[in-house]
């Protein structure tokens, strides 16, 4: 399907932070854009704020001026929604309330031509909806941008119910000619990123209920073991609580209270107290002019030891063996409990250091692991992106280990350069139930339609820069250990919300994958 073409005038409904980012991407991509807002004069100020952001171009020399005049001057401020008769494509993004939109575009119906493409760039909207009152729902489609527009790679393609799929077709390629990486979905809540996304903080702030350790170490081992850009307390902080708690209400309001999605009562609690993040000066970590960033709490330097037993096979943490030869530790290599994958529950190899036995978390705790396996000097790892590169681990003790257990696994870590973080004993630990949540959320979108495994995982990885999509990660880890982790949730807190995706159940048993 051909983009539309650069000759072609766009319009944009709503020129407040996404709007003047959506005109301004499609200036740069050669269309004349009018611009049109209720506020009198918001559609010049934004102008004007786009000249403002791209002066700082010029001046580091990224951007040269006369390309900058010329955007400029593609960006033309007009007085109503009667003046949008030439646009080929109309996106909206005003104010996010149903009837408004609705209002809007049935005006813009007796407006533009038949066959303008009429887009809401909404965040929480159904589509369907929206487009309920039209005369021509078929040409209407969803065109979610992500903030900062100009700068986000990702825009999710909404189709409703009565979408055309030709209409679909053109607006993902002409997302794409303007530079930027489109994804179908379907329209449901959340769509992808919002929906998906969802377990990120939830699981951060379930393991913040069950105390399992401070925001700032929770965060750090996201960060340093996890591969992500940002933790989970420092991204709402800087999201807004208030706005990422409406996002999760709405998300799970909209699938019927499904408890996947519920809610935090610490959020709730924040947003009560207003304490709503950077804005405020205040959410989990302190934004005064005096306040430090809490540092992470690590474990103290522990002796590294000489010899390590490898026993067995240590599933997607075997990068760890040679690490542990590189730092001139002596591995001794042991039968293990299965050599080959799959990786499930018991399947896991293990490190055996000064009789402390040290193994990947598969979603019990260490309490329980040490019960099962008679092995009261347990200590569980947390999952890591890159075993080699990451710069710290986590790690739970069983509640009867003897003392010094902690230390002599943390001595081992520390000796591979990892700074270490405990955990209280979190079921599942921190990366790995959060990365299982995650890829659980992605196979049911995929399951119920909502947008292929491919678009899932560029969802993610180009609209909250995950250092993976959870699909492609949960192949790394293997799915059957992804699934025994959730089984494993599932059964110690009794709640739904753990339960595994019957589509990631039917990958494992049929020995088939989301990516080829
Ligand atoms: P904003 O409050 O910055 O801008 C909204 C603008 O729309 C204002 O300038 C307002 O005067 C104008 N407006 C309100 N009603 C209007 C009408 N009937 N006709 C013309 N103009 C009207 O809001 P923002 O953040 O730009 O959001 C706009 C839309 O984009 C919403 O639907 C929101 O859910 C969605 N969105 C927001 C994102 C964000 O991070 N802020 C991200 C992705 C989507």
């Amino acid at each position: 399907m051909a983009p539309l073409d650069r000759s072609a005038t766009v319009a944009v409904v709503g020129c407040g932070a996404m709007g003047s980012g959506i005109a301004q991407v499609a200036a740069a991509a050669g269309h004349h854009v009018l611009m049109v807002d209720t506020r009198a004069g918001a559609a010049a100020k934004a102008v004007q704020g786009v000249n403002d952001a791209l002066g700082k171009l010029v001046a580091k020399g990224r951007m040269a001026e006369d390309d900058r005049t010329a955007l400029v001057a593609r960006l033309q401020p007009v007085d109503g929604l009667v003046d949008l008769a030439p646009a080929r494509l109309v996106v909206e993004a005003v104010v996010e309330d149903l009837e408004v939109k609705r209002a809007l575009f049935r005006e813009l119906e007796g407006i533009v031509a038949p066959d303008t493409i009429l887009a809401t760039n909404t965040s929480s909207l159904p589509v369907t909806a929206i487009a309920a009152p039209l005369r021509r729902p078929e040409r209407f489609a969803g065109l979610h941008f992500f903030n900062p527009a100009p700068l986000m790679a990702l825009v999710e393609i909404i189709s409703g119910l009565a979408t055309d799929r030709a209409v679909a077709d053109t607006l993902f390629a002409t997302a794409k000619a303007w530079g930027k990486s489109p994804v179908h979905a379907r329209s449901t809540p959340g769509f992808i990123v919002n929906r998906v996304a969802r377990p990120f903080y939830a699981e951060g702030l379930r393991a913040l209920q069950e105390r399992a350790a401070d925001p700032g170490t929770l965060d750090a081992v996201m960060r340093e073991s996890g591969g992500f850009r940002m933790g989970p307390f420092e991204l709402m902080d800087l999201i807004g609580h208030d706005v990422n708690f409406a996002v999760t209400k709405s998300v799970h309001a909209a699938f019927f209270g499904d408890p996947r999605f519920q809610p935090s009562l610490i959020q709730q609690e924040l947003v009560e107290a207003g304490r709503l993040g950077r804005k405020t000066g205040r959410g989990f970590f302190d934004y005064g002019p005096d306040a430090a960033k809490p540092a992470a709490r690590d474990v103290p330097d522990a002796p590294r030891p000489s010899v390590v037993s490898v026993e067995g096979h240590l599933g997607p943490a075997h990068g760890l063996v040679a690490a542990i030869r590189e730092a001139g530790i002596t591995v001794e290599t042991l039968p293990g409990p299965h050599p080959m994958r799959p990786f499930g529950r018991n399947r896991i190899g293990r490190l055996v250091v000064d009789g402390v036995t040290l193994t990947l978390t598969d979603g019990r705790s260490a309490t329980q692991h040490a019960a099962e396996t008679d092995r009261p000097d347990l200590v569980l790892f947390d999952l890591a992106r890159d075993y080699a590169g990451a710069a710290r681990i986590a790690i739970a003790a069983a509640d009867g280990a003897s003392r010094g257990t902690v230390a002599k696994a943390a001595g081992l870590f520390q000796a591979l350069g990892k700074r270490v973080s405990v955990l209280d004993d979190l079921p599942g630990l921190l990366v790995m139930r959060t990365v299982a949540m995650l890829a659980n959320e992605a196979a049911d979108a995929v399951l119920q339609g909502v947008a292929s495994a491919a678009d899932v995982d560029t969802a993610m990885t180009k609209g909250v820069n995950y250092p993976l999509g959870p699909l492609a990660w949960a192949e790394t880890i293997g799915l059957d250990l992804v699934v025994d982790v959730l089984d494993a949730l599932a059964k110690t807190y009794g709640e739904d919300r753990y339960r595994a995706s019957a589509l990631l159940r039917r990958k494992v048993w049929g020995g088939t994958f989301f990516h080829d």
